[in-house]
């Protein structure tokens, strides 16, 4: 795919009415409360809002939140998100009551240049999951004839919906700075890495990671696996793994990744010993066990203290680490030891480092080593459909360069 596309800076935008999809689908409190508990995606969209208001463009912002499916789920309004994007900006932010409704086109036509207005949560619409080429184009008649659309939603690209991708095809499409930034460093790590390259693949399932390791065993030096995948690793090569995380169906095709790394001559390692438990319990009882000798009744939740020192010592001198999945159960303090591990030995390395989103973005922030990372993708699934080399179609709608 190609990622040379035009950004926010390659057009005209200086008093035009701008569509911005961003991908503000934003973690919330399960109260009801209506209380966001991380901003980081709102904190992300800022660049690009205050480029597109400092040009005095007249910023027309959507998002989806959820997945509401067409229904108007009052709990998943982007009313906080106006509140909170508004306290950020330090201005008001307009809220629209509908999508492309009487109330959106009326305050979408009153917006003045340098003012910003954020629509009611896409999936309202059942039009913007289909890509209906309707609603597409009533979003795009929002900002005008002579209107722009500009995408900073990363977390979104992988979807081809009405406002990430069809919507396109009505407005001159560009890229927001977030974007740009991804596509520049996750683009740039795979197309052209600083050697050598470290893959950490972890995570649950053997199944969700497959493109990845395949997409990446064509382009890294070193592929190490963690987590619960593992085990499905290990059992394919006959070793013991208990209660363990196991994907039958998925052990052919680990012994046909272990066969392809050879052939590429990529080194691929697996864990050496395994923390196993009793119950899957932050409380279990723990003893560490050499991998494939998983006995009956127990289940690995991290990897073991040899393993950690051989992932440690392939990431020290790595030029480019990308890191998607945890090793363990880092949710449960006696089990984050070996994801903890990784996080600091990344944090250490002067490779460049790039973190998925999701879940290993997740640890690495909870084990405070954010700041220390070159990159943490704003994606959860768009970042993995991305390192599998697949077409984004939010990507694939933007003009070139
Ligand atoms: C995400 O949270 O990964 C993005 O906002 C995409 O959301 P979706 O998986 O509901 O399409």
């Amino acid at each position: 795919m190609d990622y040379n596309k035009k950004s926010v800076t390659d057009i005209e935008v200086r008093g035009k009415k701008v569509l911005l999809r961003c991908d503000f689908n934003v973690p919330m409190a399960k109260d009801g409360s209506g209380v966001i508990t991380d901003d980081k995606r709102i904190r992300a969209a800022l660049p690009t809002i205050q480029y597109l208001l400092e040009q005095n463009a007249a910023v027309i912002a959507c998002s989806h939140m959820g997945k509401p499916k067409g229904e108007w789920k009052p709990e998943l309004s982007m009313t906080p998100v106006a509140a909170r994007l508004s306290e950020l900006l330090g201005k008001e932010v307009i809220l629209a009551k509908d999508i492309v409704g009487e109330d959106a086109q009326a305050k979408a036509a009153a917006l003045q240049p340098g003012q910003i207005l954020l629509l009611e949560n896409l999936r309202y619409d059942k039009g913007e999951t289909k890509n209906n080429p309707d609603f597409a184009k009533a979003l795009a008649d929002l900002a005008g004839a002579d209107g722009v659309y500009v995408s900073d939603a990363f977390g979104t690209v992988h979807r081809a919906h009405a406002s990430t991708a069809g919507v396109a095809a009505y407005l001159p499409a560009v890229s927001g700075f977030l974007i740009q930034k991804e596509l520049d460093v996750i683009g740039g790590a795979l197309a052209a890495p600083k050697r050598p390259l470290v893959a950490i693949l972890g995570g649950s399932k053997v199944s969700s990671k497959i493109g990845v390791i395949n997409n990446l065993l064509e382009i890294a030096d070193t592929i190490i696996i963690g987590g619960g995948m593992a085990y499905t690793f290990s059992a394919a090569q006959g070793g013991k793994v208990g209660n363990s995380l196991l994907e039958e169906d998925w052990k052919e095709y680990s012994l046909e990744m272990l066969q392809k790394a050879k052939d590429k001559g990529v080194k691929l390692l697996l864990p050496v010993d395994t923390v196993v438990a009793d119950k899957f319990a932050p409380d279990a009882n723990s003893q560490v066990v050499d991998a494939g000798q998983i006995p009956d009744g127990w289940e690995g939740l991290d990897i073991g203290p040899k393993t950690v020192e051989l992932y440690c010592n392939a990431v020290a001198d790595a030029g480019t680490v990308i890191w998607n999945g945890p090793m363990g159960v880092f949710e449960f303090e006696k089990f984050a030891v070996g994801t903890k591990a990784v996080a600091e030995a990344l944090s250490k390395t002067d490779a460049i480092t790039i973190i998925g989103g999701g879940d290993s973005a997740a640890a690495v922030q909870q084990l405070g080593y954010a700041d220390k990372m070159t990159h943490i993708s704003t994606g959860g699934g768009a970042s993995l459909e991305f390192m599998e080399g697949k077409v984004l179609p939010g990507i694939a709608c933007l003009q070139d360069k």
